[in-house]
């Protein structure tokens, strides 16, 4: 009798691993442990036997009736879980690779130069891309009539139209305000803003996106980045701008930049200055990227103009203060040695995976 239960756990037990599906898994297990099963037969058979054997064989085939239901509940768990079961995990296999993010070559550029002029005393602040006419052109000394305003050609927004929709009630001086709106085509406005928030002295960069309607190629796209710089006090000189900007490029690149700085006409500042820098990808050789001049266009500067002192509400005959705008997206192009300026928003992941 003990070889008799023996062999029908060993079959059993057999036959339950070979089992895929539930209904197969619901017949096999009536064949064994059902009222008519094989197990119950034996099982009945011990009624015949004697004391001890009952006893023996009574043990015996309860505890193969256990180790059988077991293993049918162990099955029936991996079915019902459709082989998650832990066993079924291979742990030596390599997990799953997770693309790394990166940051953006302009972003760092604005981070690194944050931290450069907050060490030197400036405020970083941050102002509107969509701008009033007033700030980006009238009080920067730019009246509407003045021809430097065709330096920026500017994305107009269609204000008016929008604002008549939206709200009936508008009079016409709000009209007129209201179709003065620009896409900033520089962070200068924020100049003027800066001024009237936090009067004299002062101290600011600003750094931010600008939009031109531009003809784009290796050097010209239609939206790039800026960083502007104000520094408002008594006895602010020219010696203080170009020793600040000295600086703050010596720091920003590893090696030595060769800076060249010629006149320059801005209508808010006088004089006005720009700061060239020879071209690192070609080192003066002429290509593309500098229109192959060797030199490229980095950093409009100058005196901050008494007019514009003025829309700030500031006193011109006490203080005086130099101003900068660089063009940050031209900065990361030397700094990286980018020749095509249109690559920085292309979004191509080639491009961006090499930061
Ligand atoms: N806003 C000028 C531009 O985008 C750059 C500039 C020139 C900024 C002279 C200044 C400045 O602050 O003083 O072309």
């Amino acid at each position: 009798m003990v070889n008799k239960l023996e062999q029908l756990k060993k079959e059993a037990i057999k036959k339950i691993k070979d089992i895929k599906d539930l209904d197969a898994l619901q017949i096999l297990e009536k064949k064994y442990l059902g009222r008519k099963g094989e197990l119950t037969a034996i099982l009945r058979g011990i009624a015949n036997l004697n004391i001890d054997d009952k006893k023996k064989i009574g043990s015996l085939s309860n505890e193969i009736k256990n180790e059988i239901k077991e293993n049918f509940l162990k099955i029936k768990n991996i079915i019902e879980s459709k082989g998650t079961d832990d066993s079924f995990i291979d742990v030596s296999l390599p997990g799953p690779i997770m693309a790394r993010g990166h940051i953006h070559p302009l972003s760092k550029m604005i981070d690194d130069l944050d931290d450069l002029f907050s060490k030197m005393g400036f405020m970083v602040l941050d102002g509107p891309e969509l701008e009033s006419d007033y700030y980006n052109f009238s009080a920067l000394n730019i009246p509407a009539d003045h021809p430097a305003r065709d330096m920026q050609d500017t994305f107009y927004i269609d204000y008016k139209n929008q604002a008549n929709r939206q709200t009936k009630k508008i009079n016409t001086e709000q009209k007129k305000d209201a179709f003065d709106m620009v896409m900033r085509t520089h962070t200068s406005p924020m100049q003027v803003r800066a001024m009237q928030k936090y009067g004299a002295p002062l101290r600011c960069v600003v750094p931010g996106r600008v939009f031109r309607n531009e003809a784009t190629d290796a050097t010209h796209d239609t939206t790039f980045d800026q960083l502007e710089g104000l520094m408002i006090g008594e006895n602010i000189s020219l010696a203080n701008l170009s020793a600040v900007l000295k600086e703050v490029l010596k720091r920003l690149f590893d090696e030595e930049l060769e800076v060249r700085i010629r006149p320059g006409y801005f209508p808010f500042v006088e004089p006005g200055l720009e700061f060239d820098v020879a071209c690192t990808i070609c080192k003066g050789a002429k290509c593309p990227a500098c229109k192959h001049t060797g030199w490229l266009e980095m950093i409009g500067a100058g005196m901050v103009h008494p007019e514009v002192l003025k829309y700030g509400g500031i006193d011109p005959d006490k203080y005086s203060g130099f101003a900068f705008g660089i063009g940050l997206t031209r900065l990361a192009m030397m700094k990286h040695k980018i020749d095509d300026i249109r690559l920085f928003n292309s979004g191509d992941m080639k491009f961006l995976e090499q930061f």
